[in-house]
């Protein structure tokens, strides 16, 4: 028997996490579901959060594979902010099969709760797949968030300045679940690491955080706003901020996203309107009448930040519905 430690690592199967590249996340994740091998059982049911956002110009990022295949979705709660709800992920898991169950870490924050959900997804015989679409730089802070399910996926283009604004990535923790997937842009891997992923993420926190302590000092807050995540954690590096601009319909936020716009402040609304699915879900519907989300991006620096304030303070000052 031979014994000790070779001079360096050998071992192909240590650690690995093969990734394919494509041009998009929606189209690796097309990839993966399109395989025969996913699926145990007719139909070819998938477990979706209830808040899935879709646009005229940009469709449905993680349900349009689901349509495109033909796949019977079902779908579970979330909380108001966003986190699963683990008693209806059981129970949608109990009275149905279901042989794919997707977990979204909204805005890059860590799903707290993901290690559960995988051992449900085992108990179920599910495969358990991460949307990190908004997550890879909390991925790579160290959490559980795509370290825990089979297969994880990311949308760069969302995250790093990519060329045509294009890339998608699709990390399979399970190397197993490769089974026919042909990745389509793999010169695109590259621009991962020809950034310093930890840098950015720590910028993007400290965004965060600046941006959130003057937020919270404006005499509107609570009023006129609310801040969905007050508090930051040490492993989560944010997409963006996000927070719910109050009153009775939609005409507050949208007044809120124009006027800041105009103004040149990159606000975004990512699920201003859900997919047509899950419109008795009234409560996610009502989230995304009202959700507004601030950049924290790495080309911010937090000496911006006062001067979006004054223009988010001008929004409130002329809202629609007071
Ligand atoms: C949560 C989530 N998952 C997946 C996607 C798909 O990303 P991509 O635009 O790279 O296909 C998006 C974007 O639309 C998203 O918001």
């Amino acid at each position: 028997m031979t014994t000790g430690i070779s001079k360096t690592a050998v071992d192909p199967t240590g650690f690995s996490t093969p990734c394919l590249f494509y041009s998009a996340a929606r189209e690796g994740m097309q990839d993966l579901l399109a395989q025969p091998e996913v699926w145990r059982s007719s139909p070819r049911r998938i477990l979706l959060p209830a808040f899935i956002g879709w646009s005229a110009n940009e469709g449905s990022g993680v349900f349009d594979p689901v349509s495109g295949l033909g796949l019977e979705p079902g779908f579970y709660d979330l909380g108001d902010d966003l986190a699963v709800d683990l008693a209806s992920l059981e129970r949608c898991l109990s009275d149905q099969h279901y042989d794919v169950v997707v977990v979204i870490h909204y805005f890059g924050r860590t799903e707290r709760s993901i290690e559960r959900v995988r051992a449900l997804t085992d108990e179920h015989g599910a495969l358990l797949l991460e949307d990190l679409a908004h997550a890879w730089f909390t991925h790579v802070l160290g959490g559980p968030a795509g370290r825990t399910g089979e297969v994880s996926l990311y949308s760069l283009h969302k995250m790093l300045p990519m060329p045509q604004a294009q890339g998608g990535m699709i990390a399979y923790r399970n190397p197993a679940r490769i089974t026919g997937q042909q990745e389509t842009a793999r010169e695109l891997a590259r621009h991962v690491l020809d950034h310093d992923a930890l840098s950015i993420a720590g910028r993007r926190q400290e965004n965060f955080r600046t941006l959130t302590a003057l937020l919270e000092a404006m005499p509107e807050h609570g009023a006129a706003f609310e801040l969905m995540w007050p508090h930051l954690d040490a492993d989560d590096a944010p997409q963006t901020l996000p927070a719910r601009i109050l009153g009775p319909g939609r005409e507050n936020r949208d007044h809120v996203y124009a006027s800041m716009n105009a103004d040149g402040y990159g606000m975004v609304s990512l699920y201003h309107t859900l997919i047509a699915e899950l419109h008795e879900h009234e409560a996610m519907v009502d989230l995304s009448r009202h959700i507004i989300n601030f950049p924290v991006h790495q080309d911010v620096a937090p000496e911006d930040y006062p001067g979006l304030v004054d223009s988010f303070s001008r929004a409130l000052a002329s809202l629609p519905a007071r």
